[in-house]
């Protein structure tokens, strides 16, 4: 897709639709309201005093200026209030324009950009946002379909404009981020969405090996007997179930300046979860293709720093996997020396995130990073605290996790901080070893984040339970039924801001 941004008055442009966002409670028309208005005898002042478009956030309408303009379509989508406008309302409402657009077939649009900033959203902010509602909506998963109905002509051609010089600065470098976070979302979106006998560890390590070759990036893949090399057994006793051979990724950006910060990020890439011999039922098992988000979130986070130029190193660390169960498979109560030298003792082989982010955690420390993230579909329990708006955000370091609360607001995808107090630790204590995996019926996320805190001693830590977000039930707005590929505007907008404390 091809998005330019241009000086110059809306109404002359030449696209198959033009798209005018409009606030609620509009009074009085002016610019390209007004010129349209006059061009269509008065049929946009109709459309408001009959109520049928009032402007609330995320309502359409479409005109058909026949020969009166050039645009064959006229798309109207509403911002909600003035005082209310927030830059997820704008994501949400250019999400719908999107899907208006998609739906009618329009394969080219002119949009009028906002002329300043609005109270609380600044102007690239706004771009931005405008940007990945349209991209984002238009994101599908269409490799598997084999009929030509089933894949609809693609948006080709966007068009921002503005009227006045000042500004236009701003709008191109949001129109910018926007494109690199649409990509990263829909890379990760893509590869969640792929079905656990097409994406296996060694097509995901394959799809890092191509992220390194078109971003110039460092990317190492280790197999089997180096991953045992490195005495990561909390990760080789996960992947002990399967036939497919694990992986672990390394995905690294350096920046043009030595000396940079370093941030590593950790993404759980369970390319199936069965449970293992702790085996879920078929209807548990329904969404487990997508147990690699985080993988994915991750690998899509390290290519878009390198596409941004952000001035930091940034370091990702996938263990991948599967976790079946077989003769071979990681059994009940097994007893397991991790990376770390910590030993575990396994009482559900479904918890296996958890045992393979120890080992990535403790892997990642060797890189002597100043901080380290992880992000998982760790718990199904996060899911019934916090709903499926929101990550459980947790960690051991109060500046670094308000870094992650404001990268949330700002990206769209929201954390909410959740609690490790010490005395949790009581519950993941051992008769035999130093921790077990699980640790009873309640709080069971809290003690996921507990059991992960083992691997990362004393560095800022921050831990990201995804389970709750990464797939959506319907089409909405910017999201499409499936992956949501949550985490990856998350970190990238929380790398984009990171100050080392
Ligand atoms: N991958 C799951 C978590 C999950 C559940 C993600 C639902 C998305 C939707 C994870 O490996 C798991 O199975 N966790 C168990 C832990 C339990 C055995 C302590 C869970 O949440 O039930
Ligand atoms: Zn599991
Ligand atoms: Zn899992």
């Amino acid at each position: 897709m091809q998005i330019e941004v241009r000086q110059g008055r809306v109404e002359l442009a030449e696209d198959e639709a033009l798209l005018l966002n409009s606030l609620e409670e509009v009074k009085r028309f002016v610019g390209v309201f007004k010129t349209v208005d006059q061009k269509l005898s008065g049929a946009l002042s109709h459309l408001f005093e009959t109520g049928d478009f009032t402007g609330k956030t995320g309502q359409t309408a479409v005109l058909y200026p026949g020969e009166k303009l050039r645009f064959g379509k006229v798309i109207l989508v509403g911002l909600g209030r003035r005082d209310q406008i927030t830059i997820e309302g704008v994501r949400r409402a250019f999400g719908f324009a999107g899907r208006k657009v998609r739906e009618l077939k329009v394969k080219s649009i002119s949009v009028q950009a906002f002329e300043s900033g609005l109270a609380g959203v600044k102007l690239a902010e706004s771009s931005q946002a405008m940007v990945e509602g349209i991209l984002l909506s238009h994101y599908r998963l269409d490799r598997y379909k084999t009929d030509a109905e089933s894949k609809p002509p693609a948006l080709l051609k966007l068009t921002f404009w503005k009227e006045k010089r000042k500004g236009i600065g701003d709008i191109k470098k949001g129109v910018t981020s926007g494109e690199i976070y649409s990509w990263a979302t829909s890379f990760s979106r893509d590869l969640a969405n792929r079905p656990g006998n097409y994406l296996t560890p060694t097509r995901l390590a394959e799809e890092a090996t191509k992220l390194a070759r078109e971003n110039k990036l460092k990317c190492t893949v280790l197999s089997e007997p180096e991953i045992k090399k490195l005495k990561m057994n909390t990760f080789l006793a996960v992947a002990s179930g399967s036939k497919e051979p694990p992986k672990l990724i390394i995905l690294e950006y350096v920046p043009v300046r030595k000396r940079a910060d370093t941030l590593a990020l950790v993404g759980k890439g369970i390319t199936f979860d069965a449970g293992g011999l702790s085996l879920k039922s078929t209807e548990g098992m329904l969404e487990m293709k997508t147990d690699m988000t985080g993988g994915a979130v991750v690998l899509a986070t390290v290519a878009a720093c390198a596409k941004m130029r952000l001035p930091i190193r940034v370091i990702g660390v996938v263990p991948a996997t599967e976790n079946l169960p077989s003769g071979t498979a990681l059994k009940v109560g097994d007893i397991i020396t991790s990376h770390s030298g910590k030993t575990v003792e396994v009482l559900n082989t479904d918890a296996e995130g958890r045992l393979i982010l120890a080992d990535g955690l403790s892997y990642a420390r060797s890189f002597e990073p100043d901080a380290i993230v992880d992000v998982a579909t760790l718990t199904g329990t996060i899911k019934l605290a916090l709903g499926t708006l929101c990550a459980g955000l947790f960690g051991n370091h109060r500046g670094l996790k308000a870094q992650m609360v404001k990268a949330g607001e700002l990206s769209g995808e929201r954390v909410w901080d959740m609690p490790l107090w010490k005395e949790y630790d009581e519950f993941l204590k051992s008769d035999l070893a130093d921790v077990k995996n699980v640790g009873g019926r309640f709080g069971g996320s809290i003690l996921a984040a507990k059991f992960l805190q083992n691997f990362v001693g004393d560095l800022p830590w921050l831990h990201l339970d995804i389970a709750g977000v990464d797939v959506k039930e319907k089409d909405d707005s910017y999201h499409s039924k499936g992956a949501t590929g949550f985490g990856a505007r998350l970190l990238l907008q929380f790398l984009k801001d990171w100050k080392k404390m």
